[in-house]
């Protein structure tokens, strides 16, 4: 038997990882284009040394057990890591890593790109003239709202929310945020944005972008109530984790004219089936979970899991762990 260590990689990543974690890895490598199945999941990662997840692969204390007490070290491909039981992993000394950082503009990159989508209706326009109902140019057609001089309100004000913010000053917009945790005087001062409370920049902004991480507070934090605070003419964009907003009081806020339009990366559930009211709204815009997704900010991703799968194998710490508690 090689004594090499032996991982299990939930799914093809690009070979700026792969190849890395084969160079030095026995590699069980889940080929599919769907996740493993759960038991399928729980059966590969019995004996495995290090498990690259990703965001679709539940990492819990049944998993950990299924794997056994050898388990070193988990590396998500992803920056968000709600699908990690962070506990779990910590209580077992099990280090854990993400990878943020890398895609944190190409994101906000996304998150813009669904604002102005929203705001000017480009999705509808596209599908006007693909149905051949453009006939002439109309005084009235397709109307959309303002970008430049209008409000930004940013939920969540970490890397990827502040990114957004600089791309909101470069379109001249008014920019509000609200965070658990103030920006420093001089980082509000340099993206020109001001900290405010939540129902404050509901009421006040033509575009909110969501960036918080998903936790028990953030769940559904943009329900029915949050809906109706909203202008009628707002915009709502998430690419932050689909629970964050509730799908039904979404619905029925973009079908009833409570708001003008959302654009999601992220939505639950997770993938939104093709027969789900949102998807038939006009005013709807839903892409499949894609703010990462270029070919060198995934390229950057896949380098880092590999880094954090790799020191975790060593017994190094990981370059970001996301339980610096397991090094005491
Ligand atoms: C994608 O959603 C990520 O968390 O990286």
């Amino acid at each position: 038997m090689s004594d090499r260590p032996r991982v299990l990689v939930t799914r093809v990543i690009p070979d700026e990882g792969l190849d890395r974690v084969r160079e030095a890895c026995d590699v069980d490598l889940w080929e599919d284009e769907l996740p493993p199945p759960r038991d399928e999941l729980l059966r590969r990662v019995s004996g495995i040394d290090g498990l690259l997840s990703l965001l679709t692969d539940r990492v819990d204390d049944e998993l950990l057990d299924a794997a056994g007490p050898q388990l070193k070290v988990v590396s998500n491909f992803a920056v968000g890591f709600d699908n990690l039981d962070v506990p779990a992993l910590t209580r077992r000394g099990i280090p854990a890593g993400n990878t943020p950082g890398v895609l944190t503009e190409t994101t906000a990159d996304l998150a813009f790109a669904l604002l102005m989508a929203a705001a000017r209706r480009i999705p509808e326009g596209v599908d006007y003239v693909r149905d051949g109902h453009w006939r002439t140019w109309g005084p009235m057609l397709l109307m959309g709202v303002d970008i430049h001089g209008a409000t930004l309100g940013i939920v969540g004000f970490g890397r990827i929310g502040r990114e957004m913010a600089r791309r909101g000053g470069g379109f001249g917009m008014r920019i509000l945020y609200h965070d658990v945790h103030p920006a420093s005087p001089e980082d509000e001062a340099e993206l020109g944005a001001t900290r405010v409370e939540l129902d404050e920049l509901l009421a006040e902004s033509d575009f909110i972008s969501l960036h918080v991480n998903l936790t028990d507070e953030t769940r559904h934090l943009i329900d029915a109530d949050a809906l109706r605070a909203m202008r009628s003419t707002a915009v709502l964009v998430n690419t932050s984790r689909g629970p964050v907003v509730d799908p039904d009081a979404l619905e029925r806020a973009l079908r009833d004219g409570e708001i003008f339009a959302a654009g999601l990366d992220v939505t639950e559930p997770e993938p939104l089936p093709a027969d789900h009211p949102l998807v038939a709204l006009p005013n709807c815009i839903v892409v499949p979970h894609i703010a990462s997704a270029t070919g060198v900010t995934r390229g950057k991703m896949a380098a880092m899991a590999a880094a954090n799968l790799l020191a975790g194998l060593r017994g190094d710490r990981l370059p970001t762990p996301v339980n610096p508690e397991v090094y005491g």
